[in-house]
């Protein structure tokens, strides 16, 4: 199926099938196509917890604010973002220099400017840690709408209680749950958008 198809035929999905499961591989699948996403400086400040048991989907629903398809959904992931991007960055290039696709005195230059951007400053840190995540999310939708799988972004939870429960370092935030697994009946179709008139202008 064409990237436009997938596109056009997301939705965001209320109802999930409850007896629908995923198999490991197909989980990590969906993260494998999410981390080929962009991230500053190829920073990967991200980190994905695959909730898929019935115990850890049950304490992700009393931190989701009654919303049911965390529960129903074969796995709901929770997309944290990392704060941490720059001293976590040496370590997340070394396989680009390994590979000669970047030349060390270029990792080291990115190295610096990265320190310079982000250390002590918490709000770039957060800034980048919510566009990094969020664009992993978005990957990991089309992915699953790519798998045959239904998907729903959500940041109706918790934040400090999602932590809490699923052990967040004081690195990272959760960005985004991301429910996944197969449509039941009556979702919505896609929604209407605005028009372009009303969001494009050319410069
Ligand atoms: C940042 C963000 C947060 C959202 N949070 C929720 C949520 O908590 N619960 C929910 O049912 N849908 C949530 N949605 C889904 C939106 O309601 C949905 O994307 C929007 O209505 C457009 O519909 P569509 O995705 O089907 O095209 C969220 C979407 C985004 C992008």
């Amino acid at each position: 199926m064409s990237i436009k198809t997938l596109i056009e035929q997301r939705i965001s999905c209320n109802y999930f099938d409850p007896e629908h499961t995923l198999g490991d591989a197909d989980i990590k699948e969906l993260v494998r196509l999410a981390t080929l996403a962009p991230s500053a400086y190829n920073g990967q400040n991200w980190r994905f917890i695959a909730v898929q048991s019935a115990s850890a989907k049950q304490n992700l629903l009393k931190h989701a604010y009654g919303q049911g398809k965390v529960a129903d959904a074969a796995v709901s992931f929770i997309v944290c973002g990392r704060l941490d991007l720059h001293t976590g960055l040496a370590q997340a290039l070394a396989p680009s220099v390994s590979a000669g696709i970047l030349k060390p005195e270029l990792a080291e230059n990115m190295l610096h400017y990265a320190n310079e951007a982000y250390h002590n400053q918490p709000q770039r840190q957060r800034d980048e840690a919510i566009r990094s995540a969020s664009l992993a999310a978005m990957t990991l939708m089309l992915a699953a709408q790519g798998m045959g799988l239904a998907s729903c972004p959500m940041t109706g939870f918790d934040a400090t209680g999602v932590a809490e429960e699923f052990e967040l370092s004081a690195e990272e935030i959760p960005v985004m749950l991301i429910t996944v697994g197969k449509s039941a009946a009556n979702n919505w179709p896609q929604k209407p958008r605005k028009t372009l008139n009303e969001v494009l202008d050319f410069a």
